[in-house]
C-alpha cells in the first residue's frame, strides 16, 4: 500500500487546479441509466471512485467510455440487461445506491445490495427507499440486498424528508424524471452536487424546477435523451487546498474555485484572520503572517459549513491561536483524524460529537494513518506545517476523492512524495 511522506517546509506559493466535483460526478454518471442516448460528461475527475462507479454501471449493461485522459465521460445505457449492483461494488463506495432511482424508473426492477455503513457511520439508506416507495416502488430485503419493483410506472407524490439527505434527494430526483405526473419533493439537499444533477437531468429533456431551494417539483415525461454536461467543480477540493496556505503560510490560487460554492466555509476562514479574495474564475487564499484565530464550528447541510471540510479544518486549528470548538451534526463518527492529530502533538479533546481543540505553537511530524477520505488529507495538511516528517498510511483513502495530492501541493512548494511499498 502506498504512503505519502510530507516535511513541513515553510509557506506555501503557487497555483492549484481544481478537478470537477467528485460527489457531482458519483451522482450524474447514473443518470445514462434514464436514457438509452448518450450522455457526455466532462471535467470528470479522475478518481477511484469514478472507476468503481463505472464499473458498476458497465456491470448492469451500460457501455462507459473514458477520453481525453479520464476528464471525459462518454456514458450509454441502450439496454440495461442486468439489474443486480453485486455486493462486492456497492460495499466499496456507497453512492453505488444511486443506481437505484433510475433502474426503478427505466426498468421498474432493480436489485442492490446494502451498502453497509463505513468508518463514518451507519449511513442506512431508509429514506432513499421512502422516497422511493412514495413514488410506488415495492421494496422486499433479502439476504443483504434491495429488491425493488414497479407495478407498472413510477407515480409522482408529494414526499417531505424527515431529515436532509444528500443520496436521497439524488435518487428522488432522477426517479421522478420519469415517473407519472407531478412529483414535489420537501426538505431536500440544497448541495451544489444537487443543483449540477437537476441541471444535467434538464438538458437530457426533465422538467425540474426549484433545485437549490428545499423544495423541488419535477413533472415527469416519458422518456430522456442524451446530454453533454460539463460537471461542476469540486467544492471539497477547492475548500481543502484553501486550507494550504492557511496552515502553512503563503499564498496559493485556486483555479476555478468559486467562493458561492463554499460561502460559509469562507466565511468562517475570514472570521479567522484568513485574506480571500475572488478573481475572475479563481480564489486567491493569503494567510498573512499571524496565527488563525480559533473559530467554532457546526457542520450542516448546504449552505452550512460542509461536513466534509470538519477534518481539515480541524488540522488548521490545531495551529491556531486559542481555542476552537467543532461539532459534527451530519455523521455520528466523524472524527477518526482527532486521535492521529493527537499522535502530532495536537491538543483535542472530543466528547461525542464535538471536539474541542486547544491551539499548539507547532506540530510535531509523526507516522499516522488515514482512516477515511477527508480525515487522510488532514493529516497531509498537517503535516504541512509540522516540525520534521509525517509520513500519511493507507492513502488509498485519499485517492478515492483527491487526484494527485502530492502533485498539486509539491507544486507549491510543499516537501511531499508517495512512496510505494
Ligand atoms: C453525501 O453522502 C456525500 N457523498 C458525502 O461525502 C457527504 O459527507 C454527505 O453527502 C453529506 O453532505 C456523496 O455525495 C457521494 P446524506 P450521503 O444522505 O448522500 C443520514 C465525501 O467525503 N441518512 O446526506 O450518503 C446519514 O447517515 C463523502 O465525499 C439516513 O439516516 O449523505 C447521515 O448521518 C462522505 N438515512 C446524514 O443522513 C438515509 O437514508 C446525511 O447523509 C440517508 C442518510
Amino acid at each position: 500500500m502506498d504512503k505519502i511522506v510530507v516535511v513541513g517546509n515553510g509557506p506555501l506559493y503557487g497555483k492549484i487546479p481544481i478537478a470537477g466535483a467528485k460527489n457531482a460526478c458519483l451522482a450524474l454518471m447514473p443518470a445514462t441509466l434514464l436514457s438509452s442516448e448518450d450522455l457526455i460528461l466532462t471535467n470528470s475527475p479522475r478518481l477511484s471512485d469514478i472507476r468503481t462507479m463505472s464499473h458498476l454501471l458497465k456491470s448492469l449493461g451500460c457501455s462507459v467510455v473514458s477520453l481525453d485522459e479520464g476528464r471525459t465521460l462518454v456514458l450509454s445505457t441502450k439496454n440495461i440487461d442486468n439489474h443486480i449492483a453485486e455486493y462486492d461494488i456497492v460495499r466499496k463506495m456507497r453512492a453505488s445506491i444511486l443506481v437505484l432511482g433510475p433502474m426503478l424508473a427505466r426498468e421498474g426492477r432493480a436489485i442492490v445490495s446494502l451498502p453497509g455503513g463505513c468508518a463514518i457511520g451507519a449511513r442506512p439508506v431508509d429514506l432513499h427507499l421512502s422516497v422511493l416507495e412514495a413514488l410506488g416502488a415495492i421494496f422486499e430485503l433479502r439476504d443483504g440486498y434491495i429488491e425493488g419493483k414497479v407495478n407498472g410506472k413510477l407515480k409522482g407524490a408529494i414526499f417531505t424528508f424527515p431529515m436532509v439527505s444528500v443520496g436521497a434527494t439524488e435518487n428522488a430526483l432522477m426517479a421522478a424524471t420519469l415517473a407519472l405526473g407531478t412529483t414535489v419533493l420537501k426538505n431536500v439537499a440544497r448541495e451544489p452536487e444537487i443543483v449540477d444533477l437537476a441541471e444535467c437531468l434538464i438538458k437530457m429533456g426533465a422538467n425540474i424546477s426549484g433545485h437549490g431551494t428545499s423544495e423541488i417539483t419535477i413533472d415527469g415525461v416519458e422518456s430522456l435523451k442524451g446530454a453533454t454536461h460539463s460537471i461542476v467543480a469540486d467544492r471539497i477540493e477547492l475548500g481543502t487546498y484553501m486550507l494550504a496556505p492557511v496552515i502553512a503560510g503563503g499564498e496559493v490560487e485556486l483555479l476555478g474555485g468559486r467562493r458561492n460554492l463554499i460561502s460559509s466555509f469562507c466565511d468562517k476562514l475570514e472570521q479567522s484572520g484568513v485574506e480571500i479574495l475572488q478573481k475572475e474564475n479563481s480564489l486567491v487564499v493569503r494567510k498573512t503572517n499571524n496565527q488563525v484565530r480559533g473559530i467554532n464550528i457546526i457542520t450542516e447541510p448546504f449552505p452550512g459549513f460542509p461536513t466534509d471540510l470538519q477534518a481539515q479544518m480541524m488540522a488548521v486549528l490545531c495551529t491556531a491561536l486559542g481555542d476552537s470548538i467543532l461539532e459534527e451534526r451530519i455523521f455520528e463518527n466523524r472524527f477518526m483524524h482527532a486521535p492521529e492529530l493527537i499522535r502530532m502533538g495536537a491538543k483535542i479533546d472530543v466528547q461525542g460529537g464535538v471536539a474541542k481543540v486547544s491551539g499548539v505553537a507547532r506540530l510535531r511530524g509523526a507516522p499516522v494513518m488515514a482512516t477515511d477520505l477527508r480525515a487522510s488529507v488532514s493529516l497531509i495538511l498537517a503535516g504541512l506545517a509540522a516540525e520534521g516528517e509525517t509520513i500519511v498510511s493507507r492513502v488509498y483513502h485519499l485517492d478515492r476523492g483527491y487526484e494527485k495530492v502530492e502533485e498539486k501541493l509539491g507544486a507549491c512548494g510543499a516537501l511531499i512524495q508517495r512512496v510505494s511499498e
